[in-house]
């Protein structure tokens, strides 16, 4: 039998067949398919030192103690530090910042730990320019330029790190493949040869991998269930602000996110990140609402503009919420606050364009719009927190507790919840104005009120 194999790999999501298709039958997108030679070769003939398997009660259930990744907004998204003999992958789109952040990192982990930064991307003399610009005091930090695998690999043996840094995943390649750098087999192939290292020998590892501009980790996709941990960087290159994003996590709670400001000299991380997504003014159309991203609630400001429409389909824009949540949230109002809104165009955003995935965000949303379109400003210093069910109900929201607290936090004065447990109302008497409410119509004549 032949030792070489040939099989024709789609490049976007990593599906395998043993012939050429135009159109990959599995996530249908065009000319992505790529013939790839693999050398045959069995791994499991070989073994030699057979490991044995343990009873559970041998295992000792001392405490992993994790180290510090020098941020404590880069801690919080990985679960509390760094895992040792953890394999953590970096996604973000080129130009991000995530060689930034992982060198500033890196740099703060070396004053303690010992640690090797792998960079395929860039020369010595070009990562030792960012370094300077960082203002960076370590000595310690270990550099080695390379691209070839069985290298990193020998380099990464001979200094045994605590903490070692691959930059990036799609500029490294093992020679024994043809596939060129960057293709789905290559990338597979040499992160579960670093995978398998670091597990071995205990090295906490960072594989940094390049997101294409549509959002799907091309490569880096296949390997998220390698992975113990995947993080998301992300940001516009127009704002400042960047955002860690949790995606998976064996070792600590996903959704969970870090924020920083990108700055002359390097990443800063921003200490009360509610301060940057709200202003706090009153004014029509503006509402504050509280979200829980992870285990942090954060207060995001809602802005509506609703405008009689020129067009015979009126638009319907959102950045930050998706477009469905918002077409259901005037549905909800149409139907039970009993507003036409077919004749009205309807813009929504939040501050700083920031992502909000929480329903309790529906009612900020529904009384922006109302106030908007009624040009009124809501009830002044205020914040609004609730889903809105299909009939017109306020439900329940999660972590209820975390975001009045950060509503008090933050010197909010009156805050528009569902029906809370009377007990948690007796919490903040004299803290928060708290109004309880059952559905929309309510929350509009508390909130839109002259
Ligand atoms: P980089 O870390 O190279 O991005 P990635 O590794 O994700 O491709 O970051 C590049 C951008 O960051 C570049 O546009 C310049 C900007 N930057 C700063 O604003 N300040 C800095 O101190 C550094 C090092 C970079
Ligand atoms: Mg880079």
């Amino acid at each position: 039998m032949s030792s070489k194999l040939s099989t024709f790999v789609c490049q976007n999501c990593g599906s395998e067949s043993s012939q050429y298709f135009g159109r990959c039958l599995n996530c249908n997108s065009w000319n992505s398919i790529v013939e790839e030679i693999k050398s045959k070769r069995s791994k499991y003939q070989d073994i030699k030192n057979h490991k044995k398997s343990i009873p559970f009660n041998e295992i000792s259930s001392k405490k992993i103690s994790r180290f510090t990744s020098g941020f404590r907004e880069f801690d919080r998204v990985l679960g509390g530090g760094i895992v040792p003999g953890s394999v953590v992958l970096l996604g973000g789109e080129p130009g991000i910042g995530k060689s930034t952040i992982v060198l500033q990192s890196a740099g703060k982990i070396s004053l303690n730990e010992k640690v090797l930064y792998i960079t395929a991307e860039e020369s010595l003399e070009q990562v030792k320019i960012r370094w300077e610009r960082l203002n960076q005091n370590s000595n310690d930090l270990q550099i080695f330029a390379e691209t070839n695998l069985s290298q990193i690999i020998g380099e990464i043996k001979r200094v045994n790190p605590s903490f070692a840094i691959i930059d990036s995943i799609q500029a490294i390649h093992n020679h024994e493949m043809q596939s060129s750098p960057g293709s789905v087999s290559q990338v597979r192939e040499c992160s579960s040869e670093l995978q398998n290292l670091a597990k071995d020998n205990n090295i906490s590892l960072l594989i940094i991998g390049h997101v294409t501009k549509d959002g799907s980790l091309a490569g880096p996709k296949t390997l998220e269930h390698l992975v113990d941990t995947v993080i998301n960087f992300e940001g516009d290159n127009i704002s400042s602000h960047r955002l860690l994003r949790s995606i998976k996590n064996r070792f600590g709670s996903t959704f969970e996110i870090g924020i920083f400001e990108m700055l002359e000299e390097g990443l800063r991380e921003i200490k009360n990140p509610s301060s940057i997504f709200t202003n706090k003014e009153n004014i029509s159309g503006v509402t504050t609402t509280i979200t829980n991203e992870g285990t942090r609630p954060l207060a995001v400001d809602i802005q509506a503009l609703v405008n009689k429409t020129f067009y015979s389909n009126p638009r319907r824009t959102t950045t930050g919420i998706s477009i469905n949540r918002l077409h259901q949230i005037l549905a909800v109002i149409e139907k039970h606050v009993g507003i036409k809104l077919s004749e009205f165009d309807c813009y929504i955003a939040t501050g700083g364009g920031f992502e909000i995935n929480d329903p309790s965000s529906d009612l900020g949303v529904a009384i922006s719009i109302l106030s908007s379109l009624k040009n009124i400003p809501p009830l002044a210093n205020s914040s609004f927190i609730g889903e809105l069910g299909l009939s017109g109900q306020v439900r329940k929201s999660n972590n209820l507790r975390t975001k009045i607290e950060e509503a008090v936090r933050l010197g909010i004065k009156n805050i528009v919840v569902p029906k809370l447990e009377e007990e948690l109302n007796n919490n903040f008497q004299n803290l928060i104005n708290i109004k309880e409410i059952s559905n929309i119509k309510e929350a509009v004549d508390y909130s839109l009120s002259k």
